[in-house]
């Protein structure tokens, strides 16, 4: 339908083990949501079991990284963000980067996996990658919030 501007969106960011270690690298990554604009509904920080792990990536159970991801995952305290933004989902996707480091680096030097990411896997941050995947993961991080409520108030269209 019609539109005027674009959609308020609801995202979920994490800040990955990697980076929660390096404070000044948490800082930075804190600086940056404000400085683009987004609102931060609501954050913790936590620490997963290897399960939560598992359950978050099930879609990757079998790939050859799977098991040095759930463990790297569940290896130390990461910071959930529930973002509210235009096009929070893809905003905050561009300003990751791509998801290998290697690969960012050369392409998109700009972005915070290109800049701060490790390793593929140690890749600082993650970002929901559309409105259904945002509402399942913030609902993972986030059980008390009251998710498909704040979506449908933000963007009419999310049924
Ligand atoms: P994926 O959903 O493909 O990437 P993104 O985080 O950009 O949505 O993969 C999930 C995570 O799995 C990724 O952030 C890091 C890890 N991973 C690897 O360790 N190696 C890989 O080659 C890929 C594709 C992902
Ligand atoms: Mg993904």
């Amino acid at each position: 339908g019609l539109r005027y501007g674009k959609v308020l969106q609801l995202t979920l960011a994490v800040i990955k083990p990697d980076a929660v270690a390096h404070p000044l690298i948490m800082e930075a990554l804190h600086q940056k949501i404000l400085e683009h604009k987004f609102s931060i509904v609501k954050s913790k920080d936590l620490v997963w079991q290897r399960q939560d792990s598992e359950r978050f990536y099930a879609e990757h159970e079998g790939r050859f990284f799977y098991q040095r991801l759930v463990e790297f995952m569940s290896s130390g305290p990461m910071r959930a963000y529930i973002l509210a933004r235009e096009d929070a989902i893809s905003y905050w996707r561009e300003l990751m980067g791509p998801t290998k480091v290697f690969r960012a680096r050369y392409t998109s030097p700009d972005t915070i996996r290109a800049q701060f990411g490790l390793t593929d896997t140690r890749n600082t941050t993650h970002g929901s990658d559309s409105a259904e995947s945002a509402q399942r993961e913030i609902t993972f991080f986030f059980p008390e919030f009251h998710v498909q409520e704040w979506m449908e108030r933000l963007e009419p269209s999310f049924r």
